[in-house]
């Protein structure tokens, strides 16, 4: 997920309508009675049974028509800002968006446990990790368009159209500007080394993003370097690991710590969001953008995959390449504070000010292959 910013105040809806389309669905039955004034009891009683035939036969057909009119969204993406585009699209479209939201975890886990009747035809969420873990769990079919692949960058993308990144952000360094300088934290091997030694602030091992960013350094390190960089931060943090992204940049700017690992767009939120204590604790804390091998900053995704059962497949592959559009990136740029995935998409403000790194461009699903291996290797350096 994308952080906590404009989260709804809802978790998994009970079935696949939002609770305004529940509230919207009240019984036509009192008014069709009323409609039927003058007729017997008998007569009332055969209209509403041939209404009510007539209503299942029209749900039935448009089920079986494939649904073609709806999509079955299921999305960690919890925000607000996202609700102008799911209109857009059934605008453009005339496709409706039925979303099941909830965390990564546990849309994984009702996918599996609906099995081959899942209604799921498309889900969404942050991190290559996750989305590696719902491949693996054999929850997407491949898939192959023009319109994704002319779009979305190869290392971008899971090789054989499993999943799709729409979205980019950057696992990075928030550092106190008053202490440390920008050379000490270009390149994510010295923040292992005996100058951060109690100056660490960073969320725990549980943390997709911290996984990913692990896999990563030992796709491009090997098990044993990374093994070594994973103790020395370890051993370098200024205190167990605790809270969110943001909580560690706040640590910074009281602190607690001289250097923080993070994601882009919690950085950017609180530069450049309403709060005015976050505002202000970014004018000394500040971001800067490590290198991997020497070959750029740790990039990681939002993204989504076509799910193995979809019973809308072609809708729901119109909803990917809607999400993959320069318009609609460019939506996210600004609202959410990731990047966009397509080099052709110019990023907008707030995020054009932090868009000018270099990334590293190692494949998202090469690093997302090797979670287990980083969670390992995380647990027996005692990264809790
Ligand atoms: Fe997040």
């Amino acid at each position: 997920m994308t952080g906590t910013a404009g989260r709804r105040g809802y978790a998994i809806e009970p079935g696949f309508e939002s609770r305004r389309a529940m509230a919207n669905r009240k019984s036509p039955l009192p008014r069709a009675w009323n409609a039927l004034k003058g007729w017997n009891v008998a007569q009332r009683t055969f209209m509403i049974a041939l209404m009510g035939s007539l209503i299942l036969t029209a749900c039935s057909d448009g089920k079986q028509a494939g649904g073609k009119k709806e999509v079955n969204l299921y999305t960690a993406r919890h925000y607000d800002s996202d609700l102008p585009l799911y209109e857009a699209f059934t605008r453009e479209t005339g496709i409706t968006i039925n979303r099941i939201e909830g965390n990564a975890d546990q849309l994984i886990a009702r996918m599996k446990s609906e099995g081959a009747s899942s209604p799921a035809d498309l889900f969404i969420t942050a991190d290559a990790g996750a989305l590696w873990r719902a491949q693996q769990a054999g929850l997407f079919q491949p898939v192959r368009s023009e319109t994704l692949d002319s779009r979305i960058p190869e290392n971008l993308r899971e090789p054989n159209g499993n999943w799709y990144g729409f979205m980019r952000r950057a696992r990075v360094v928030a550092y106190d500007s008053a202490k440390v300088r920008p050379e000490e934290i270009d390149d994510y091997a010295k923040l292992a080394g005996p100058r951060f030694k109690g100056k660490i602030c960073v969320r725990s091992a549980d943390s997709v993003y911290n996984l990913s960013l692990v896999g990563a350094m030992i796709e491009e390190l090997g098990a044993d370097k990374a093994g070594e960089w994973v103790r020395g931060i370890v051993g370098n943090m200024a205190r167990p690991p605790e809270g969110g992204d943001r909580d560690q940049i706040r640590a910074v700017g009281a602190g607690v710590c001289e250097v923080a690992l993070t994601n882009s767009y919690y950085y950017i939120r609180m530069a450049t969001g309403d709060s005015e204590a976050d505002r202000k604790v970014t004018e000394r804390v500040k971001l800067g953008f490590p290198s991997l091998g020497g070959k750029g900053a740790h990039v990681n995704i939002s993204g989504g995959g076509i799910a193995t059962n979809a019973p809308n497949k072609d809708n729901a592959l119109r909803l990917l390449e809607f999400f993959s559009s320069a318009e609609t990136q460019r939506h996210i740029a600004s609202q959410n504070n990731e990047f966009p995935a397509s080099p052709d998409v110019a990023p907008p403000p707030p995020v054009d000010a932090y868009a000018d790194f270099v990334a590293n461009p190692m494949g998202v699903a090469a690093f997302a292959a090797r979670q287990p291996e980083a969670q390992t290797m995380m647990s027996a350096a005692g990264w809790r």
